[in-house]
């Protein structure tokens, strides 16, 4: 279950009260969780633990023009590897026998490819209903795999067959439905593109032994590289100097300053399908490289500065060029200076986070906002690996809906070229 994409539906059910613990669950497995309730949901677990213990936000309406612009139900329903809808009510497993989508989670259910399961739950006499039983049936021959209900003392006073199984046991029965789920033998979502990544810091000589960088590890990229990579990327890392082992499977290009990154991003940037740009560059360099080191013979001295090429906004500009995605470290006004980044580089999607002396450079955990042109998304302070794969998550799915293509299986490459 380890990075799979689970939206988990949350019906009206008063064993909605475990839908938390199942999300920690599932979380502990590995799991990304967007959790997405009906109204009715709502009367028995609230939206906030819901959303604090899956750390994203709750989807709940499909009217949400927010929620809907940052990632729509389509593009939602594409995402998830897996939707589960536990608790399921009688009514929600009728809306579903029937085909109806009159809510998010039933339209999801409807626009999804991933491998639906559902865990009801409800009074012994409702799940022995032939109404219900026949809902389950159709439910079954459709493919939708259903886990218990099991036998035990109900919320009603009562005893009978009718309990939602428990979240472990839940969470266990899954494990054993991944590797025959569509998403495992599909291809990776990743198959057969090219993506180029620039990581890491910039070194602009000041003279043989001194020069102007940054405090960029390149960690964010590396972690940038591998989760493409692990999507199923060919992916040419283009690294300045950092103190990390180079990723398996990947090509890494070394470069040291911005003269050199931007000539080896063109150099290879035919046939990139996805650039991301993850590298600081510095933007300026001294505008002559002394010869021999600088003595120090002055009280105060100055050098002059001279702007670097701009990889990023040059591959933006290319005519056919790649999906591009920049990175942006701010000190302050994040947003607004992303946002500006975004319009004047004429970039696909900007990835923003604070920077300072204790957060943002050479540290194992991170938290960013991403934008793009209509909409948004956050994502909370995480370890890099997982936050890369939840971007990499993303950008898939944004270059999916740049290809003009609703499935991740078959981008019409030739439509972009
Ligand atoms: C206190 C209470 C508890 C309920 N528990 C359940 C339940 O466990 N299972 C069930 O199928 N319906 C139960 N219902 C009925 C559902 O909430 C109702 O059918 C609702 O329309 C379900 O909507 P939803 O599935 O779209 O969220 C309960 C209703 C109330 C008032």
């Amino acid at each position: 279950m380890a990075k799979q994409n689970i939206i988990l539906g949350v019906t009206g059910g008063i064993a909605a009260y475990k839908a938390p613990e199942l999300v920690r669950r599932l979380r502990e497995h590995g799991a990304c969780v967007q959790v997405v309730m009906t109204d009715s949901a709502k009367q028995f677990v609230t939206e906030t633990t819901l959303q604090a213990v899956s750390g994203l936000p709750v989807r709940q309406s499909l009217w949400d023009r927010e929620a809907e612009a940052a990632m729509g139900h389509i593009e939602l329903a594409r995402w998830a590897d897996l939707v589960l809808i536990a608790p399921a009510t009688a009514e929600f497993m009728a809306r579903i026998a029937a085909g109806a989508a009159p809510d998010l989670l039933t339209t999801l259910c409807l626009a999804t490819r991933a491998p639906i399961v559902i865990a009801p739950a409800m009074n012994h006499v409702m799940w022995a209903n032939p109404a219900v039983q026949a809902n389950r049936e159709v439910l079954e021959g459709r493919g939708i795999r259903v886990l218990g209900p099991e036998h035990g003392d109900q919320a009603c006073g009562e005893t009978g067959i009718g309990r939602m199984m428990e979240p472990n046991d839940i969470v266990s029965a899954m494990q054993s439905i991944a590797p025959v789920s569509t998403t495992g033998n599909e291809q990776l979502p990743l198959q057969g593109r090219m993506v180029m990544v620039t990581a890491g810091p910039t070194r602009e000589a000041i003279d043989p032994v001194r020069y102007i960088s940054n405090r960029s590890s390149g960690k964010m990229g590396y972690a940038m590289a591998s989760a493409a990579r692990d999507a199923g990327a060919n992916v040419i890392l283009i690294s300045g100097p950092v103190g990390l082992d180079e990723p398996d499977g990947i090509e890494c290009l070394r470069v040291e300053t911005a003269e050199q990154m931007f000539a080896a991003t063109h150099e290879h940037i035919q046939g990139v399908d996805i650039f991301i740009a993850a590298a600081a560059v510095s933007d300026y360099r001294p505008e002559k490289q002394e010869q021999n080191k600088i003595k120090k013979t002055k009280a105060v001295m100055q050098i002059d500065l001279v702007k670097s090429p701009d990889t990023l906004a040059s591959v933006a500009k290319l005519a056919n060029g790649p999906f591009t995605v920049g990175f942006a470290a701010e000190t302050e006004r994040v947003r607004d200076y992303a946002l500006g980044k975004l319009e004047n580089k004429k970039l696909d999607m900007i990835v923003a986070n604070k920077v300072g002396a204790d957060r943002g450079f050479d540290c194992d955990d991170n938290a960013v906002e991403v934008f793009w042109r209509g909409g948004e998304r956050s994502f909370p302070m995480t370890a890099k690996a997982e936050l890369a794969a939840q971007l990499i998550q993303l950008i898939t799915d944004r270059y999916a809906g740049s290809a003009g293509t609703q499935t991740k299986k078959d981008w019409p490459r030739a439509v972009r070229d």
